[in-house]
């Protein structure tokens, strides 16, 4: 889990370690912005805390391809793979995360250093936090990342977008029981892939997803509360209920793209036991944009699959910049006509957040900026190429699309004509350079 995701980044040089003091409130997540999330770093002296944290770990797409053992070629394979032959996971008695139990006295925000990241924020938030629940008929767990507020003693907010977990929670609520949750910190990288599949979608164990994509079962022991089973070897859990007929307020919170979610009441989880590792690192994530790649990585799975569907489609990039779901770049190999057509509209159908996407061909590299604004320039005209769909649903998250409730959705066809007659869109070509062997002439560079 992390610790050895923490020995694999020392022995690559990936981390950043720090000794000097670091006030968990608004500083860490200051200098884990600094970096732009993309750099792991470890800091060992927390103002106030006892506790060592770490963050910027998974915002960097290289890194979690290297983490996961797989490369850019194969990764949607690979994901799709994982759900599609889910591996089966071992339940072992005792781990490493058990070696602390707490039962009394839960004053979460007193034992672990949860960061209040920026000005307007309601509270102190937990960002990194797994939540694993068990679904009632079927005993399948399913994880996803919640972000949590810290309402004081052993309460906390949490802010669910998930229709299958409110589903289970409000039908759970109707008969006054409440919905048995842990929390988990300190995990690795399959753990947190596994976390971003949608549950409704696919309605697969993510334990067992989890172990297909790390090619060993994942080790889990009983929580002590709960009736839920988390990783033996996770740094800390928290384990609750989600509590039937209490709402508190949740938010403001600085969100995905940079703006205040608003305030509104959700539901809250009442912590009964902390279980934690001795010395445990706290796991802790700046919210949100950089953090999101993981989450953007599934859906760039759901993309390319749903498009394959109908073109040949190349590559996707579900984009940093639109929050890792909002904007998609895609390269297809265009047959007919009517090819970047359709693909705008399977793309622009997958989901509510897509909202604007571009298609290209596939010598155009869609990971590179300027390339997409070349393609736009030189290969689109806007009366014939520019689909636009007025007024569908949107994200909460968007704040354009939360002004109306709606959003409108663009597409732009930046392909070639299929047939290019006059040779006006062959790009000007140099013979042999990609042969060309710099350091002959500057053998220093
Ligand atoms: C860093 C990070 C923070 C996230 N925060 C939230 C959140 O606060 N609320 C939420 O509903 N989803 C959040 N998500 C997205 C869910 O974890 C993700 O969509 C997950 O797959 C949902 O599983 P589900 O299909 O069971 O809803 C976050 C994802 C990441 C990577």
């Amino acid at each position: 889990m992390l610790r050895s995701t923490l020995e694999t980044l020392r022995a690559n040089n990936s981390l950043l370690e720090t000794d000097k003091e670091v006030d968990y409130i608004y500083e860490m997540g200051a200098v884990l912005k600094y970096f732009n999330n993309k750099v792991p770093m470890l800091f060992n002296n927390i103002k106030g805390n006892p506790l060592s944290s770490v963050g910027g770990l998974y915002g960097d797409r290289m890194l979690i391809y290297d983490l996961l053992g797989i490369d850019h070629n194969n990764r949607i394979e690979r994901f799709m793979n994982s759900i599609v032959n889910p591996q089966p996971y071992k339940v072992v008695s005792n781990g490493k995360v058990k070696e602390n139990i707490i039962k009394r006295n839960i004053d979460i925000q007193r034992i672990l250093p949860i960061n209040k990241f920026q000005e307007k924020d309601s509270s102190s938030f937990i960002t990194a936090g797994v939540m694993v629940v068990k679904d009632p008929d079927t005993g399948k767990f399913f994880t996803s990342i919640r972000r949590l507020q810290v309402n004081g003693g052993n309460q906390l907010s949490a802010l669910i977008a998930s229709p299958k977990l409110t589903n289970d929670f409000l039908e759970l609520e109707k008969q006054g029981k409440p919905l048995e949750v842990a929390i988990i910190l300190g995990y690795d990288a399959p753990f947190l892939m596994a976390s971003q599949i949608s549950s409704a979608t696919y309605g697969v164990d993510k334990y067992m997803v989890d172990s297909s994509l790390r090619g060993e079962p994942l080790e889990l022991v009983p929580c002590e509360t709960v009736d839920l089973l988390v990783p033996a070897n996770a740094e800390i859990v928290l384990e609750g209920r989600i509590v039937p007929n209490k709402r508190e307020l949740e938010g403001p919170f600085g969100e995905l793209m940079g703006y205040y979610g608003a305030q509104a009441p959700h539901p809250i989880i009442e912590v009964d036991c902390i279980l934690h590792r001795n010395n445990p690192i706290y796991q802790t994530a700046f919210p949100c944009r950089e953090e999101h790649v993981s989450n953007g990585l599934i859906r760039e799975m759901e993309l390319y699959y749903h498009l394959k569907n109908q073109v040949d489609v190349v590559d996707v990039n579900v984009t940093e910049g639109g929050g890792y779901r909002f904007n998609a770049f895609i390269a297809i190999r265009k047959h007919k006509k009517g090819d970047a057509k359709t693909a705008i509209l399977a793309a622009l159908g997958l989901n509510k957040d897509l909202k604007q996407v571009v298609i290209v061909n596939e010598d155009v590299n869609i990971f590179d900026l300027q390339e997409i604004e070349w393609a736009i320039t030189t290969r689109s005209q806007a009366s014939m190429d520019y689909t636009i769909v007025e007024g569908a649903l949107g994200s909460s998250l968007e704040p354009s699309h939360d002004i109306r409730g709606v959003t409108d959705k663009v597409g732009i066809d930046a392909t070639k004509p299929l047939e290019d007659n006059t040779g006006k869109f062959s790009r000007a070509i140099i013979p042999e350079y990609d042969n060309i062997d710099i350091s002959k002439y500057f053998p220093n560079i």
